[in-house]
């Protein structure tokens, strides 16, 4: 429902640097930007950035695209939602009307559930501002636990009232379905058929996904309320589009914060994130009372490298200290731990404090993750030589997770040092447990995966290819489909078979001219009536090869000559625009990887290294790919005559292939010398 000239004005408003940063950290690279990538598990930077071409793509996983694709990528958005959000973001306004109860229904399941989630967040915070009850209970809880008003709006805090179905009646009159309410976990089908709210006569903290869409909630009982609700927090439950393991609570009002202080404070509860933005520490979330998952540390990674895990000074706090740090060193990350004074946690603690004090306490107070746990096992484990082993067991362990060998090395030896042991016994533990740790993870890789099977490791980014989240665009996906897949085995042609892959290569080349130039005009040709019309490159190629009655092999080729084609005469059409911004992702994907792909064609730049070609040169170039890729094409046709001559079966036709076989020697010799290439006679 966003009309063509609005979706070009978000188009061109959406910068890719601008757009990728809100999510990304970016350094700049030469021309380009560089960040880690947020689709894979990066460790070095391989997400590139590119203002000039306002695209984006990881070298190391293949993902990217334009600024909207990216959004879609990123965001698990449709084509239209991922407008929208951009519009949002650049203040564009799309004239949209409501949707009719069909097209509600027609979203994607997804799609929807976020649509309720957002529905039920507005919903959940006029319950506690504008009605009486909300007030009085509700938004008094907040303020008495000492939250400030505009700490209450930052975090959309909220109130369920009372009343087993008052949310769900209100939503279900509104026109949400029932399948949703129950999907979202927004509400309970029970037994007899009714539908109950989950969250009754509880406090609300929406959860947010690191673009800001409600992505689940949690509920807290009101201390008064204790009678029959031994649950302290309920929870949102696992749905498609929430998955505790893979969110943190707070990433996306703390993001930002996080990136400016290139630090993150790993804190358990809501009300400790709440508490500490109060006081002024905006870089922290929460993980929810949970062990840190692969998934959460993914996605702080993306952000910053330097984590500080904050916990209160019990033992429960020390327990989970300790779990986390594995595989927070195994990403790479540099790992501090902070024991609060025992019976303080962090919402207790920054109620106490300012922001400085604050900081300033955890500074002076923060250890590294060897230190914390020597310390920590050295009291326990004094005199008993058994624990002891333990402990550097442990210790052991941990460092081998490092990815870094120099941080490896300072941290075998400080070990050496505090435990008073030799360096290079230690060391040899260190590399007997890394073996150990490579054998483990090639059993993990090749242990195969039961279908339907819940996978607790999962990586989060190959889940994120299965969600169903392409709109399937009524332009040719298989086409598109073919031609991606053509593309990749094309950048890797099998060495036996470099003759029958020399066609293919010169047509992507022609598909490259296409995207890079396909709109310059390189000369004039007669039309019927013999006036002068000028020729793009995109026809000069089309031209050309139906002259010849010739086609592409290639899908990939095919569709990128088919679609300049078609829209060559637009007005404004500018090739590398249109296919970089598609909204097929595979083919702007593949648009991109022709676009970078300048070596091939820099070899036939041989003479000026212009960047952009004039027309003359650029005619040129196109008529001396055209002609190699018609010569391969003749020199394979000339192999194929000649191993029939040699076939006894085909001697009958001696005569009609020698006539052949000349035919097509002399078209060699002609496309040879246009090729400028120097040919045996
Ligand atoms: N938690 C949960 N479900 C529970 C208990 C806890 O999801 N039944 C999660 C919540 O995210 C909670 C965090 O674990 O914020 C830490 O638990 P706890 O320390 O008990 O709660 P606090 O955040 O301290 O909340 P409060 O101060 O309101 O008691
Ligand atoms: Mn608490």
């Amino acid at each position: 429902m966003i009309d063509r000239s609005t979706t070009i004005k978000i188009q061109e408003a959406a910068q890719i640097v601008d757009v990728v940063s809100d999510f990304v950290t970016l350094k700049k690279s030469g021309a380009n930007y560089k960040g880690l990538c947020p689709f894979h598990d990066d460790r070095t930077p391989s997400f590139m950035v590119s203002p000039a071409k306002n695209y984006c793509k990881c070298f190391a996983c293949g993902k990217g695209g334009s600024p909207v694709g990216f959004i879609m990528e990123h965001e698990q958005l449709s084509y239209p939602d991922a407008l929208r959000y951009l519009a949002k973001k650049y203040g564009i306004q799309i004239e949209e009307r409501e949707l009719t109860a069909e097209e509600r229904a027609a979203q994607s399941e997804r799609e929807s559930m976020f649509i309720l989630n957002e529905w039920a967040l507005r919903w959940f915070q006029r319950q506690m501002h504008e009605t009486p009850d909300g007030r009085a209970i509700g938004l008094s809880y907040f303020r008495e636990r000492g939250f400030r008003d505009d700490i209450i709006q930052k975090f959309q805090l909220g109130f369920c009232p009372k009343g087993r179905d008052v949310m769900s009646q209100s939503a279900m009159k509104e026109g949400y379905k029932e399948q949703y309410l129950v999907g979202t976990g927004l509400s309970i089908k029970r037994e007899d058929g009714s539908v109950v709210d989950r969250f009754w006569g509880r406090v609300m903290f929406p959860w947010h996904t690191v673009g800001g869409k409600v992505a689940g909630f949690g509920g807290r009982v009101l201390d008064a309320a204790t009678k029959g609700v031994a649950v302290k927090y309920q929870n949102s439950p696992e749905s498609a589009i929430y998955s505790k393991r893979r969110e943190l609570y707070g990433l996306f009002q703390a993001k930002q914060a996080i990136v400016k202080a290139d630090q993150v404070y790993m804190v358990e509860g809501y009300t400790d994130v709440i508490s500490m933005h109060q006081c002024g520490i905006e870089n922290v979330v929460a993980n929810s009372g949970t062990a840190l998952t692969k998934e959460q540390i993914h996605l702080l990674h993306r952000f910053t490298n330097n984590i500080t895990l904050l916990y209160d000074g019990d033992e429960a706090g020390i327990h989970a200290a300790q779990r986390g740090t594995d595989m927070l060193l195994a990403a790479g990350m540099n790992v501090q731990i902070l024991l609060l004074p025992d019976g303080d946690d962090p919402d207790s603690f920054a109620r106490k404090h300012t922001a400085n004090d604050f900081r300033q306490y955890v500074e002076e107070h923060k250890v590294d993750f060897l230190k914390f746990k020597t310390t920590l096992a050295m009291n326990q484990a004094q005199n008993d030589p058994r624990k002891l082993s333990q402990l550097v067991a442990d210790i052991v362990t941990s460092i081998s997770f490092i990815p870094d060998e120099i941080t490896r090395t300072l941290y075998i030896r400080e070990t050496a040092q505090m435990m008073q042991m030799q360096e290079q016994m230690i060391y040899r533990a260190v590399q007997n447990q890394m073996s150990k740790n490579r054998e483990e993870e090639y059993k993990r890789r090749n242990t195969p995966v039961t279908v339907g099977d819940q996978q607790p490791e999962a990586d989060p980014s190959l889940a994120a290819d299965t969600s169903p989240v392409v709109e399937p665009s009524a332009q040719g996906l298989s086409d598109i489909d073919a031609a991606s897949s053509a593309l990749s085995t094309a950048s890797v042609p099998p060495a036996s078979s470099a003759r029958e892959q020399a066609a293919p290569a010169t047509e992507l080349l022609l598909a490259q001219l296409i995207v890079r130039y396909g709109e310059k005009i390189i000369c004039e040709a007669e039309d019927g009536e013999g006036n002068a019309v000028p020729l793009s490159v995109t026809e000069f190629i089309f031209y050309s090869l139906t002259q010849d009655g010739l086609a592409f092999a290639q899908p990939l080729a095919q569709v990128v000559l088919d679609k300049a084609m078609k829209h060559v005469h637009d007005e404004g059409f500018v090739a590398e625009k249109y296919f970089l911004s598609h909204r097929n992702q595979q083919l702007s994907q593949a648009a991109f990887q022709l676009c970078m792909d300048k070596e091939e064609l820099s070899k036939y730049h041989s003479r000026d290294q212009q960047l952009v070609p004039d027309s003359s040169r650029l005619l040129e170039l196109t008529t001396h790919v055209l002609a190699d890729m018609k010569l391969s094409i003749v020199r394979q046709k000339i192999n194929n005559v000649m191993a029939d001559m040699k076939n006894p079966a085909m001697k009958s036709q001696q005569r009609e292939l020698l006539v052949r076989f000349k035919e097509l020697k002399d078209a060699e010799s002609r496309l040879a010398k246009e090729c400028g290439d120097r040919v045996l006679k």
